[in-house]
């Protein structure tokens, strides 16, 4: 039985959609979204910051203990400085995925992600909503496309930014972080057992909400 609190969770690799599918089927339902990937990215950057090199565990998992952050109007704050866009790049992403590697970050944002789960239902993005955070969500999606369809959609949307991008290094950044993400010892990138995996390479983002949005009324029967 799927707990009381409707949870939805939409995992997989780096420019597979989760990102666009979980706010359109969170603005659908009108219940909340978790980016776990921008608290990463907030470590990562934050990391980055201070200069302290990517090596000290103990270090890194107090920063992100005590991290500062505020979520505004769409805009995201670090120690009081608007970052929204700078955590969204290459170079970002490839820090989040060093610091997420981290079982004392893992740690350490584990609660503060629960924390999201509040009515009417929140939709949670991520890599391992559906088998660490939100281990008992009602309907869990694994959400894949091929590393080339990927690095073609991430190309696109950093050009859409005006930001910098180079297809053939995104491509090989796509395969060295989800090598990482998939084979680190700490919450690695797997579909839960009871989730339903969905391959995006050749569906429309809106077949893939559809198909999302189905599942949530079968299982939540509820929701509107
Ligand atoms: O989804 P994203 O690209 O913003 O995530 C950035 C990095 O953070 C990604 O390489 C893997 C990591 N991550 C994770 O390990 N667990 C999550 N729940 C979300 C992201």
């Amino acid at each position: 039985m799927p707990d009381a609190l409707p949870v939805i969770t939409i995992d997989g690799p780096s420019g597979s959609g989760k990102g666009t599918v979980t706010q359109r089927v969170a603005a659908q339902l009108g219940w909340r979204v978790l980016d776990s990937g921008a608290l990463y990215r907030l470590v990562g950057f934050a990391v980055d910051q201070r200069a302290i090199g990517f090596e000290d565990e103990n270090k890194i998992s107090k920063i992100a203990e005590e991290l500062d952050v505020e979520f505004k109007d769409g805009k995201i704050f670090l120690d009081g400085r608007e970052v929204t866009d700078l955590i969204r790049t290459e170079g970002a992403g490839n820090n989040a995925s060093k610091v997420a590697a981290m079982p004392g970050v893992r740690a350490a944002l584990l609660d503060w992600q629960r924390g999201y789960a509040q009515p009417p239902g929140l939709v949670a993005d991520g890599r391992d909503m559906g088998t660490t955070v939100f281990p008992t969500a009602g309907v869990k999606i694994f959400l894949t496309a091929s590393a080339a369809e990927r690095a073609q959609r991430r190309y696109k949307q950093l050009k859409e930014k005006g930001l910098p991008a180079n297809l053939a290094a995104l491509t090989t950044e796509i395969e060295e972080r989800d090598a990482r993400d998939r084979s680190r010892a700490a919450s690695p990138l797997v579909p839960a057992a009871d989730a339903i995996v969905i391959d995006s390479t050749a569906l429309s983002i809106e077949d893939v909400v559809e198909t999302v949005l189905q599942n949530a009324r079968r299982v939540y029967p509820a929701t509107s």
